[in-house]
């Protein structure tokens, strides 16, 4: 049976997760791959019960620690419940975010700290990581502006983490930039202020530098 990968895709709002993540896949099943596409905070049925608690109601509705017990909870379920047996049968998975989220947007964004967010994920999910992670990195005017155009259109949506100020998309930019430049051989950051097209190109050369995926049907 060929090797399935665990790809995740990370960056900051606005900076055009879906789209990619869509191209990506497409891109895998040319090459005759099986490939589950999935998202966090969620992504199983118990994890996206705590996706509910965690994006409605009021920015400060919970603490920074609190908010990583809960993505931690809810992580754990993901990769137990769907992650791994994907993974286990051969398939591709993609994640709209990962742990990553959580280092950045907690742990740096909300001013927790490395160690803080590294010591729950180390007894959450031990070594278990991403083969790839793609940070798609975007100046943060260019990513809010490009955020506020989708709340506007959609604007029910949850997004209570989208209310977040400047500062706190500055220190998350960072953040995610500091997560790549501390996991050089995991995480690939790719600008991602082009077309959709010239992105997915992008993103296509780095998937298949890293993994392996085969010659195609
Ligand atoms: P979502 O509606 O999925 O937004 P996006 O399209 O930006 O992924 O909401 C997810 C929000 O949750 C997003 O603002 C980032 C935040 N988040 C964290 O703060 N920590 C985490 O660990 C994860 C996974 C998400």
């Amino acid at each position: 049976m060929e090797k399935g990968y665990f790809i995740t895709l990370e960056g900051g709002d606005g900076t055009g997760k879906t789209s990619q993540i869509n191209a990506l896949k497409a891109q895998l099943e040319k090459t005759g791959k099986t490939v589950v596409t999935t998202r966090e905070p969620g992504g199983s049925t118990g994890a996206e019960e705590i996706r509910n608690l965690l994006l409605q109601g009021e920015p400060n509705r919970w603490l920074p620690m609190t908010e990583v017990l809960m993505l931690y909870a809810a992580r754990l379920d993901h990769v137990e419940r769907l992650i791994k047996p994907e993974l286990a049968k051969g398939n591709w998975v993609i994640s709209d975010r990962f742990a990553d989220s959580s280092m950045a947007y907690q742990g740096y964004g909300h001013d927790l700290g490395e160690d803080a967010v590294m010591r729950v994920q180390k007894s959450a999910l031990g070594d278990f990581e991403p083969d790839l992670t793609i940070v798609l990195d975007l100046p943060v005017d260019l990513g809010l502006a490009r955020a506020g155009v989708r709340i506007e259109e959609n604007s029910c949506s949850e997004d209570r983490f989208e209310r977040m100020g400047v500062n706190f998309h500055e220190k998350l930019r960072e953040g995610y930039l500091a997560i790549a430049k501390n996991n050089p051989d995991r995480c690939k950051v790719i600008d991602a202020s082009g077309s959709v097209d010239e992105v997915a190109a992008l993103i296509w050369a780095v998937v298949q530098k890293k993994l392996d995926v085969g010659t195609g049907i």
